[in-house]
């Protein structure tokens, strides 16, 4: 699957089937994931695959009940050391969220060109999650996603067309 189909195959799957990932796919998508760009490459993430049903549950509470989440194989959090990153970059700036949320979305991909499912979590209780999986304090939780066999295709949630969101060198000038 090239990456334009793999782009718009991709949708949010809150439906799986109880089959498990194979380890070599599920090591594909970390791959993606580990090859995403970061700000001057400081890589200051770390991916969580979480597959202990105890431990599923208590996610799933921590992510507001959102119990579909435990029919999928695994759940991979990412969370990236905030810390780190800032004095990275010299203490002025930070991009702790940009670089997990690339990493994420980049797994997610890779997820779909291997035919499984994601849905980004963003609805969270941070400090639940921190806590459940034992994440030092310098660490954010940037996302989390169910990872699994597919049980539906998910729902053509639509998109603003392009002449609706770009504009021609400068804002306002319509593009074509
Ligand atoms: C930052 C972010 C947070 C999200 N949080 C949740 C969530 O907590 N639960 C959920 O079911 N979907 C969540 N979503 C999925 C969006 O609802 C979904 O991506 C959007 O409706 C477009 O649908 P699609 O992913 O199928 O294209 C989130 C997506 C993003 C990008």
């Amino acid at each position: 699957m090239d990456i334009y189909e793999a782009i718009k195959k991709r949708r949010s799957i809150r439906k799986y089937i109880s089959k498990p990932v194979e380890e070599e796919k599920l090591k594909r998508v970390l791959e993606a994931g580990r090859l995403a760009p970061s700000g001057k490459n400081v890589q200051a993430w770390k991916f969580i695959i979480t597959r202990d049903v105890g431990l599923k549950d208590k996610l799933i509470e921590a992510c507001k009940g959102q119990k579909f989440m435990k029919e999928a194989d695994a759940i991979i959090t990412v969370c990236v050391n905030e810390e780190e990153v800032y004095q990275y970059h010299g203490n002025y700036m930070t991009s702790f969220a940009v670089d997990g949320a690339i990493a994420l979305q980049q797994m997610m991909l890779a997820a779909t060109a291997e035919g499984l499912g994601t849905c980004w979590i963003g609805a969270f209780y941070e400090k639940d999650v921190k806590k459940i999986l034992d994440i030092p304090a310098p660490y954010r939780v940037i996302g989390l996603t169910p990872l699994g066999y597919p049980a539906e295709r998910g729902r053509d949630r639509g998109r603003k067309p392009l002449k609706e969101i770009v504009y021609n060198e400068k804002w306002g000038n319509s593009y074509n």
